[in-house]
This record gives C-alpha cells, structure tokens and sequence, in this order.
C-alpha cells in the first residue's frame, strides 16, 4: 500500500466547511492507502499567539477527527511536534532552496500584499511543509488547489537533495489533487472561521438551527416557485444529502415551499449527518488523558519512520 500523508493545522474549532471539505474526503482514503494524519502545530505557531488557545485546538482538532471516524488502530495520529525531527529535516532542506523560491510563495506574496510584515514562520512556512511530508517516506498527499505550490516545492527539494547526495536519499510524493467541494457559509462565501459566516460542527442542536435559520436567501413569498440554482440552503443540502436533493429541488420549483422548510430540512439532514459524531466528539474532548495517550501513541509510531529518514538524510548529508 501507498502511504498517504495529510496535515491539519490547529488554528480554530472546525466548521461543516472543514468537515465536507477535508475531514471526510480525507478519511475516505483509508482503505486505499496506508495514512497517516498529523496536527501541524508548529505551523499553528505563524499565527496563533495564546498558548491555552493552541493547546485547546490541538485537542479540538484531534477530537474531531477521531469523532469523525479517524481510527488510530488503522491509521497513524500524531502531533507534529512531539517528532521534532521534522525541524532538523527542514534545516537540511532549507540549505538546498533558494530564497527566490520562497519570495514566490503564494501565501508569503498574499501576506505581503496585506501591507503587513509577515513573520519568517510564513516565509519558512513550505520548507516545513515539505519536511512534514518528505520525513514520513509519503507517496502521496491528498491536496486541494490552494496547497499545489507548496508541493512542487517539496517535489524539487526531493529531486535536489537526492541529485545532491544520493537517489534513495528521500521518496519523492505526488499531489493527489482531491475533488472536494468548495463549502459555501451563512452568506453564500466561501465558509471560512474569518469571515464569521460559520456553521459550527459540534456545537448544541439549538445554536446549530439558529445559524442554519439565518442563512441568507433570495426573498419571495411563500407559494412562489424559486430556484435551487445559486441558493446556499440547497447546495448545503446537496452536499449533506445528495440523494434527496433532486426533491427539495422540485418542491422548490413547484411553489408554496418556503425557505424556512427548506432550512428545516437542512438542519435535519445535518443533524443526522453529525448528531452521533457530536456525542463522540463530547466524549472524546473531555477525557484529556486519553486523547493525549492517543496521540502520544501515534508519535511513538511516526518516530520510529522519522528516525530511519533521518539517518539516511545524516549519512547523505555528512552530519552522522
Ligand atoms: P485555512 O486553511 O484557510 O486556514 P482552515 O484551517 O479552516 O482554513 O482549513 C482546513 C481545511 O479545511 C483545508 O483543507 C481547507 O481546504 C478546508 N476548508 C476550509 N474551509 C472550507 C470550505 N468552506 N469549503 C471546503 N473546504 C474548506
Ligand atoms: N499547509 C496545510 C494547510 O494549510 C497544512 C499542512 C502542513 C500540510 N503540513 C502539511 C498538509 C503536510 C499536507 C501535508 O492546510
């Protein structure tokens, strides 16, 4: 089996964004591939300042994957920098790199463009990157557009290093461009923890049907026939509940079908989706011992294939 390899960062509670768009399609490759998933909290580290807030997303992030079916018995779990290998790894792949490469770093250009004056975390941000994918000998890595450039980055550094001091140095992983789908928010934008247009994953089913309710939509009466086309409410619906979709479609067209129905049935198809993941997630996220004594045990793991990537990278490089 390939191994497939998949980062999180834990910068926030996740969102449904989160969920339909890289926790489920990225524990669908579990029967495919050999995978492991790890939390990237060093790279957390560019942007969150409160050490109890990263330590608490840590543990949210982990709970919520495991909530959401991640099985450690099949899978590896780990926190990224309980393997602080990874960092030496990034220093013998940031001498082969040329500046140049990382000035063109589309989320160093972006922060740029901001006006600020991004930290060196966000201008080294790729070389840790391609560390945390090259250490783990990855085939492949599950990616949607946004990450592609930070792959040819790893992809290159791969290339070079093992052209510089010996082909079996490194594996040298492919993007697995995934298809998963863009999750609109409460504004019909991109759903995203900034933009404030959330819907919670784990909160109460109370707070869940309050944000679905506020979902923004077009406002004809009642008994008119409206479009699915362009609405948020359906294309949540569709996502949650492909097979019933064509339905609400109709009923949409047909008239005297309102949106506040069409809120309802959503809230219920989510509901069903998540209701049983949310008991487990509570569970999970408030035995701290246990989640610790999950990961610590996905760490032992991940060190044992960290170890042996970086004694070859030692004895390549000259620094045994
Ligand atoms: P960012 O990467 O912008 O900080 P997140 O940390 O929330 O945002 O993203 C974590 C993962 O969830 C990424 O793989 C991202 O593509 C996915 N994701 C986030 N928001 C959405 C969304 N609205 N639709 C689909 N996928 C999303
Ligand atoms: N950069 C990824 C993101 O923003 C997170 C990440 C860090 C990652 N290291 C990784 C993803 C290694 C895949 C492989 O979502």
């Amino acid at each position: 089996m390939k191994t497939s390899l998949t980062g999180i960062k834990p910068t926030h509670l996740p969102h449904l964004g989160n969920y339909l768009g890289a926790i489920r399609p990225a524990l669908s490759l579990v029967d495919r591939y050999r995978t492991l998933y790890f939390i990237a909290d060093y790279h957390a580290l560019t942007s969150v300042r409160d050490a109890d807030k990263l330590r608490g997303y840590i543990r949210d992030v982990a709970a919520t994957w495991l909530a959401c079916g991640l099985d450690p018995e099949r899978t590896l779990l780990y926190r990224q920098s309980d393997v602080p290998e990874v960092l030496e790894l990034t220093w013998v792949l940031s001498c082969l790199l040329a500046t140049g490469q990382l000035e063109r770093g589309h989320a160093y250009k972006d922060a740029l463009a901001r006006g600020g004056s991004p930290n060196a975390g966000i201008f080294n941000y790729p070389v840790l990157m391609a560390a945390d994918i090259l250490l783990y000998d990855t085939d492949v890595v599950p990616i949607g557009k946004d990450q592609k450039q930070h792959l040819e980055l790893t992809r290159d550094v791969a290339l070079r290093l093992n052209h510089t001091y010996g082909e079996d140095t490194l594996v040298v992983p492919e993007a697995l461009i995934t298809e998963a789908p863009l999750v609109p928010g409460t504004d019909g934008e991109k759903m995203s923890k900034s933009r404030g247009n959330g819907i919670p994953l784990f909160e109460t089913p109370k707070k869940l049907r309050k944000v679905i309710m506020g979902i923004t939509t077009s406002s004809e009466a009642l008994e008119e026939p409206k479009s699915a086309e362009g609405s948020t409410v359906y294309e949540l619906y569709e996502l949650v509940a492909p097979e019933q979709a064509s339905e609400m479609k109709r009923k949409l067209a047909a008239g005297g079908y309102g949106w506040g129905h069409a809120k309802q049935e959503l809230y219920e198809a989510i509901e069903a989706e998540i209701g049983s993941k949310r008991e487990a997630y509570l569970e999970i996220r408030a035995d701290e011992p246990k989640l610790d004594a999950i990961l610590h045990e996905g760490a032992e793991k991940a060190r044992l294939i960290a170890h042996a990537t970086m004694r070859r990278v030692r004895s390549a490089v000259g620094i045994d």
